[in-house]
């Protein structure tokens, strides 16, 4: 054999399982840059972990398939191998660990690591086919030098999901896995702006840019983030999170104030400055430009004080449970994460080795296990990479 491992992907996944994995060593990967997901990740800093990742922050058809490679190389691990790179880092919200500087530090740690270990990198290089060889693979690649095959004992699927094919994302991993006969699960656009149509849109484009704190929920998941309204639709964290559980057709409640907070804010208004419009109110409440927007097709007294409890009752339920149903998203083009991929039944969750085909792994993005927004697809990435690369090495 050339290689006692080849690696497909120099992402996330690809190098640290390249840093891990010893003897002989090839990343291919064909792109002209390694990495490049993680360059332009987090606005270029980079959200690389998170503080409080565990399994319960991840999507999949087996809801307990990543617990294994993440407590087996947890996000402590991740940030014990940053710190000690010298690479300073901070905690913006939520758990989510940034960069100080630059996205690029994590890229040169990780390419430090492989070269480390012995690893090779070769860019600009794709598969053309990959066949079983007795005891390993033939795996014929086109690079800067031609066409040539290779031969190698494991070999390693890291390249990635659907996302950003303008970045060069494939479905490649998904496609290899059909070759060798093992199931890939429904996979669809996540965490990915909301888009909407006709009035709807027009409606939301009028307040582009307006972000406020809100609980939007699908399909009995709701999660507590800010929204951003958007000349296509609606974005920011809480819309990025809920699209990776939502389906073509659904509706979103939104809700932009405790009802709570609501109600007490209307009763103290009703008493102590009644003239006053539920416009006027619910401007120190929400965003102003919101307001009219939200209101619009509501019922309302021009004083306050005149509000009905039937009114206050439309009141609350739009400010607590607007009822929208997007269009649709904005698909892979600008999508952060695939969700679904290679199905994880037929993968081992301690090594991620494929159970029908030995020496033959999947890490990273390409496996059904999709993270939140806030640096659980990266952890993902280290963990599922990590171990892959353990297993290598165990083998060896
Ligand atoms: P990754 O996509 O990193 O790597 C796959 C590699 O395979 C690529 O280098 C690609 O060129 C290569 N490849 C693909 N097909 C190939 C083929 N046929 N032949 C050869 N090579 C091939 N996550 C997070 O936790 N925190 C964050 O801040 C962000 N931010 C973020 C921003 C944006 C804009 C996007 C699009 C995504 C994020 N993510 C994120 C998600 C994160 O980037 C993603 O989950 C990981 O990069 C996945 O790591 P992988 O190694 O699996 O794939």
């Amino acid at each position: 054999m050339d290689f006692d491992t080849l690696i497909i992907g120099a992402g996330a996944a690809g190098l640290i399982c390249a840093a891990q994995a010893p003897g002989k060593c090839l990343v291919i990967d064909h792109a002209k840059a390694a990495g490049e997901k993680i360059r332009i990740s987090g606005g270029g800093r980079c959200n690389f972990t998170n503080l409080y990742a565990s399994a319960e922050n991840y999507i999949s058809r087996n809801p307990h398939f990543a617990k294994s490679a993440l407590a087996r190389y947890t996000q402590w691990d991740f940030i014990d191998w940053v710190a000690r790179s010298g690479i300073a880092y901070h905690e913006k919200t939520l758990g989510q660990l940034f960069c100080d500087g630059s996205a690029k530090e994590i890229v040169a740690m990780l390419l430090k690591g492989v070269a480390e270990a012995g690893g090779q990198l070769q860019l600009n290089t794709s598969v053309q086919s990959v066949s079983t060889k007795e005891g390993g693979y033939t795996i014929q690649l086109i690079g800067p030098q031609g066409p040539r095959a290779v031969t190698a004992h494991n070999l390693v699927v890291a390249s990635g999901g659907k996302p950003i094919p303008k970045m060069g994302a494939t479905d490649f991993a998904l496609r290899l896995a059909q070759q060798f006969g093992i199931p890939v699960t429904e996979t669809y656009a996540g965490l990915v702006p909301f888009t909407f149509s006709g009035a709807q849109q027009e409606a939301f484009k009028s307040i582009s840019g307006v972000a406020a704190p809100a609980r939007l929920q699908t399909n009995g998941t709701a999660f507590e983030e800010a929204v951003l309204f958007t000349h296509r639709g609606l974005s920011g964290p809480a819309a990025l999170q809920v699209s990776s559980y939502w389906s073509p057709g659904e509706v979103l409640t939104l809700g932009l104030l405790p009802e709570e907070a609501l109600r007490r804010t209307v009763r103290e208004a009703k008493e102590t400055e009644g003239r006053k419009s539920p416009l006027t109110i619910l401007t120190r409440l929400l965003p102003a430009r919101l307001v009219p927007l939200v209101l619009q097709d509501l019922v309302l007294p021009e004083r306050i004080a005149d509000l009905t409890a039937a009114q206050l009752d439309h009141l609350t339920e739009r400010l607590t449970q607007w009822q929208l149903t997007p269009a649709g998203t904005e698909g892979y083009r600008t999508a952060e994460v695939m969700v679904g991929g290679v199905d994880t039944a037929a993968l081992s969750s301690k090594t991620m080795r494929a159970k029908n085909q030995p020496g033959l792994y999947f890490i990273g993005e390409c496996v059904d296990v999709t993270g939140w927004l806030g640096g659980y697809n990266f952890q993902w990435a280290w963990s599922s990479g990590w171990v892959a690369g353990q297993a290598i090495k165990a083998g060896l």
